[in-house]
């Protein structure tokens, strides 16, 4: 294969939040008696400390398929002192502690955790103050082809730049936590992932990365902002990146580069063996969290589907325990209120 061939593959392969497929699921209403105004919760307030770890749902889909929810789910749950904030963009304003609450209910398996805090995704306040917000100003979302995935990518590197913390896609699953800080994952040899990194905030990298997002925008090449964009500022800015020797994570510049295993142990070209029966479970000892390559997995749509015995399955019930009994009892994710 030829390189520019061999990164293609490689980027199309990398992780997507706006399009995890889920299965077909039922819908309760339920009705809440509105409470008294009270005091808000904000982004700052939750993710001030830099501790935060955070995802984002850029379609406005709320019924979420369970992958979606067990990636904030195992999160939430292997990280129970750090805040788990998830950016929704179909979220109605949220005004108060209490409408914070109901928004919360009314995903009754991430409401049994008590710190996952919901959020609005309105990105005209998140990319103010930053080289993103004259280019969103420009920007016609009807006539971006790759719009669910820009505007997350776009969004990412603002809360990234603005808070500091752990970003992750919607199909990673959580097996520990993430011990490093100023931290880049290479999806393989010399590439560098955007589905999962972490920094400081108001670090150099992430400013770079909007400021290279504005002057080299091309929103038609999918990924050009996103796995290939941190790719072109790590080898302009910070080093030549080398490739792995073996199992090492590597120094680029003051950033760290993770060896793929933290994240991507099955390849991208491998990752229907997630949907397939193992004799053995892996332990996984070397990784922090699986990528689950949703992107690969666009076709065939593949779920967990419980008794299947597959290795996906066992990671659910092992990883998001709640998502598990809800799919497995056909119970809503997702009951619609009035907020
Ligand atoms: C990291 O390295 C870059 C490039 O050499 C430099 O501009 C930046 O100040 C460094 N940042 C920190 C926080 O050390
Ligand atoms: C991971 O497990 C393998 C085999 O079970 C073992 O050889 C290896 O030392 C373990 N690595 C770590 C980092 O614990």
């Amino acid at each position: 294969m030829s390189t520019k061939v061999k990164i293609l593959s490689i980027l199309l392969c990398l992780a997507v939040s706006g399009f995890v497929y889920k299965a077909a699921n039922r819908k309760t209403v339920v009705k809440f008696i509105p409470f008294l105004f009270d005091t808000k919760i904000t982004p700052d307030d939750v993710l001030s400390p830099g501790n935060g770890i955070f995802f984002i749902e850029t379609t406005d889909r709320m019924d979420l398929p369970s992958l979606v929810l067990c990636a904030v789910e195992s999160a939430a749950r292997i990280n129970p002192k750090k805040p788990v904030a998830f950016f929704m963009k179909g979220l109605p304003d949220i005004n108060s502690v209490e409408e914070h609450t109901l928004a919360l209910n009314s995903f009754p398996t991430l409401a049994t955790y008590n710190n996952i805090y919901l959020f609005p995704l309105r990105m005209e306040n998140l990319l103010t103050d930053t080289p993103l917000l004259p280019w969103y100003d420009k920007v016609n979302p009807k006539n971006e082809i790759h719009w669910s995935h820009v505007s997350s990518d776009a969004s990412r590197l603002a809360l990234m730049y603005k808070y500091g913390g752990l970003y992750m896609d919607t199909d990673i699953i959580s097996l520990k936590p993430v011990p490093e800080r100023n931290f880049l994952v290479a999806e393989s040899s010399r590439i560098s992932s955007n589905g999962v990194f972490g920094f400081d905030s108001h670090r150099d990298f992430t400013w770079t990365c909007m400021e290279d997002f504005v002057k080299n925008y091309n929103g038609a090449i999918w990924g050009h902002q996103g796995p290939a964009l941190f790719t072109r500022v790590l080898k302009k800015f910070y080093c030549d990146i080398p490739p792995f020797k073996g199992d090492e994570d590597l120094k680029c510049g003051n950033i760290s580069f993770l060896n793929p295993r933290r994240f991507y142990p099955i390849e991208c070209q491998y990752w229907m063996k997630f949907f397939q029966v193992w004799k053995a479970i892996p332990t996984f000892n070397e990784s922090y969290a699986l990528h689950l390559f949703n992107y690969a997995n666009r076709a065939e749509r593949r779920v967990m589907v419980p008794g299947s015995n597959t290795l996906v399955e066992h990671l659910y019930i092992q990883n998001c325990p709640a998502t598990y009994q809800a799919v497995k009892e056909k119970k809503s994710t997702h009951l619609t209120n009035v907020l």
